[in-house]
């Protein structure tokens, strides 16, 4: 029996949707409403005339609601992927989102040099397994300490000696006397499918990976 639930895609708040919404209009996806002003976590929409709808959630929650297989298609960073390892699959770069993941710290220490080995550093971030392989890829024995966002603010307070962190502009880097000391890979967003979906409900889901590569090609 065919299906009959709408294909469910799930969207990353805050940044990557503002420039997440001119793709999927170019790909023929449209919302229902405004998914920058509404209250609602979901929302209807249309593909070429055949429902869709759309979830609003956290960008580290996407990789969950898809390997989940609550919603079929995602649109995820590069950095989520890389720290979560989900079982999902990977069509296509979206290439928007475009940052770095780097090591940073203030000034004065990453001008002193990098941790020598053997040495113990405190870490700041919210990507502890990407952290801790690192720092033990150099011999550095790393304590992370976890935190949800403004990263930048604990070597201020004393409470950290680098992060580890997204830098687009190096703007709150800067406002913050902190510099980069290492960048550990390129970032940008992702859409991401859920297997079994893509397994299934293969005929719902091609025209809108074509639609968005289309978009994707137009846009670069
Ligand atoms: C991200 C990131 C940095 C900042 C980098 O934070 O964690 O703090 O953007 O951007 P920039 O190099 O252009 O200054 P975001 O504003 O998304 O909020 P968060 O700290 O809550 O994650």
């Amino acid at each position: 029996m065919a299906d009959s639930t709408p294909l469910t895609i799930a969207l990353s708040k805050g940044r990557i949707l503002e420039q997440t919404l001119p793709l999927l209009s170019a790909a023929g996806l449209t919302p229902a409403e405004d998914v920058q002003k509404t209250r609602k976590l979901m929302v209807g929409g249309d593909f070429h005339g055949r429902p869709v709808r759309f979830l609003i959630i956290r960008a580290a929650d996407v990789c969950t609601y898809v390997e989940q297989g609550a919603a079929d298609l995602g649109v995820a960073g590069r950095d989520s992927l890389l720290e979560y390892r989900p079982h999902v699959y990977e069509p296509l770069d979206l290439k928007i989102g475009r940052c770095r993941l780097c090591v940073c710290g203030p000034k004065d220490l990453v001008d002193a040099g990098a941790p020598a080995r053997g040495s113990r550093i405190r870490v700041a971030t919210k990507y502890d397994h990407l952290a801790t392989e690192y720092f033990l890829s150099q011999g550095v024995q790393a304590e992370i300490i976890h935190l949800y966002g403004s990263m930048e603010l604990a070597p201020l307070v004393g409470m950290a000696e680098r992060i580890v962190d997204l830098v687009e502009t190096g703007g709150t880097l800067r406002a913050n006397g902190l510099i980069e000391e290492t960048t550990l890979c390129d970032i940008s967003s992702r859409l991401i499918a859920n297997p079994a979906s893509f397994a299934t409900r293969r005929e719902q889901i091609q025209p809108i990976i074509e639609g968005l590569r289309q978009a994707v090609e137009e846009k670069d």
